[in-house]
């Protein structure tokens, strides 16, 4: 009894010192500890994932002139580097982001753009605001009649609570709902691009953390009760849900597209800034993967050739991962979908 209890105040003793050192609230409630625990139970599982899966992490590049891809953010993290790994391949990468002039900077310190043969060009994108997604996507279908390739990478984690100005709190709008709609308007694009020996991919970068994700239909913006933990997972489950769904439309129509759902990974990138796991630095720098290694799996989804025809799949570390129950189940993938066209005010004939 007295080792359980020391065992107690020690695991309070060391959870204070975790939370004093962050940006980040203390939990206040048991379903705030309960939610703490369970993302450090999912995390040090896809640790251990990450590292017995080191040898199988690994993306063939090869030289693919004239396609398209495009990515959401790209210019930090885990996106940066894919962008690297798509040039390489002679790739021409239309990167969505914020700030284009600084994303063309960041990426020419990694990669000589006056001699890569693959061509990087920056547009304008906000990815949580729906006009925005929507004049990007209104760009792009007016330059280029087909895309090979779409990246949903853009992503916010632990973020306070924040409405959009299109009334949707911040996780739902950023990682998700600004990317299904973009998906959704590309998608003739995308069935211009796909043939039967080479289909177009569309690449939806969720998280582990989808394993504890719910879908809060009651109170989807997290209006009554916000927990950013809870937000997230939401969120990265979200993606999960309407991946299959989407994959399922797809092949009842016949098309040649293949969408796929990914976990990069636990990388060291500055998604961590809202983050407890920044009060300890060495721990990111040690455990987690460089951002080099969080590309791998994206770009696999997005250009490999030994997973040619298979969508509706959710890879980790280059190989399939485990899913979230309700992801198994069509009916919930199918109502999750409606209920998104609905929010987004999509018919889908449109
Ligand atoms: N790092 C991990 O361990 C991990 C694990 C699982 C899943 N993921 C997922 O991997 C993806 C990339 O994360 P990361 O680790 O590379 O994070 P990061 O280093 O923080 O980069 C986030 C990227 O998203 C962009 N972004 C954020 N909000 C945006 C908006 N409203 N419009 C356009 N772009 C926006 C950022 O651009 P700005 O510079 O303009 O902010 C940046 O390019 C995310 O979807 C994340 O959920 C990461």
């Amino acid at each position: 009894m007295i080792g359980i209890i020391l065992l107690l105040v020690l695991v309070v003793i060391i959870a204070g010192f975790y939370f004093s050192k962050t940006t980040k609230d203390m939990p206040k409630s048991w379903y705030e500890w309960k939610t703490e625990f369970r993302y450090q139970f999912i995390g040090m599982t896809g640790l251990i994932h990450d590292f017995s899966n080191e040898s199988n992490d690994r993306v063939e590049l090869y030289k693919q002139p004239g396609r398209v891809a495009i990515i959401t953010g790209g210019n930090r993290g885990i996106g940066l580097r894919i962008v690297e790994k798509l040039l390489a391949c002679d790739i021409t990468v239309i990167m969505g982001v914020r700030d284009p002039q600084s994303a063309e900077a960041a990426v020419s310190k990694i990669v000589d753009l006056k001699t890569t043969k693959g061509k990087l060009i920056c547009e304008q994108l906000d990815v949580g605001e729906l006009k925005s997604v929507r004049q990007f996507a209104a760009k792009i279908q007016k330059d280029y009649p087909k895309v090979d390739i779409l990246i949903n990478n853009a992503g916010i984690m632990f973020a306070p609570f924040k409405l959009t100005s299109d009334g949707f709190e911040s996780h739902l709008a950023i990682n998700y709902l600004g990317h299904f709609l973009l998906t959704h308007l590309l998608l003739p694009q995308l069935k211009a691009a796909g043939t039967a020996s080479q289909r177009a991919r569309v690449v939806n970068v969720s998280s582990c953390v989808n394993l504890i994700g719910r879908i809060n239909y009651n109170d989807i913006n997290g209006e009554k009760y916000y927990y950013p933990a809870t937000a997230y997972s939401q969120s990265k489950l979200a993606q999960i849900l309407a991946t299959r769904h989407l994959q399922n439309l797809l092949d009842k129509e016949g098309a040649y597209v293949q969408v796929n759902v990914v976990h990069p990974g636990i990388v060291d990138t500055d998604l961590f800034e809202h983050s407890a796991t920044t009060s300890v630095p060495f721990f990111k720098k040690l455990c987690f993967k460089t951002p080099e290694r969080g590309s791998r799996t994206v770009v696999y989804a997005a250009i490999a050739p030994e997973i040619e025809g298979q969508g509706g799949i959710y890879f980790s570390n280059c190989v399939k991962g485990p899913m979230h129950p309700a992801a198994k189940n069509a009916e919930k993938c199918e109502k999750f979908f409606n209920y998104t066209c609905e929010l987004l005010k999509l018919n889908e004939k449109q």
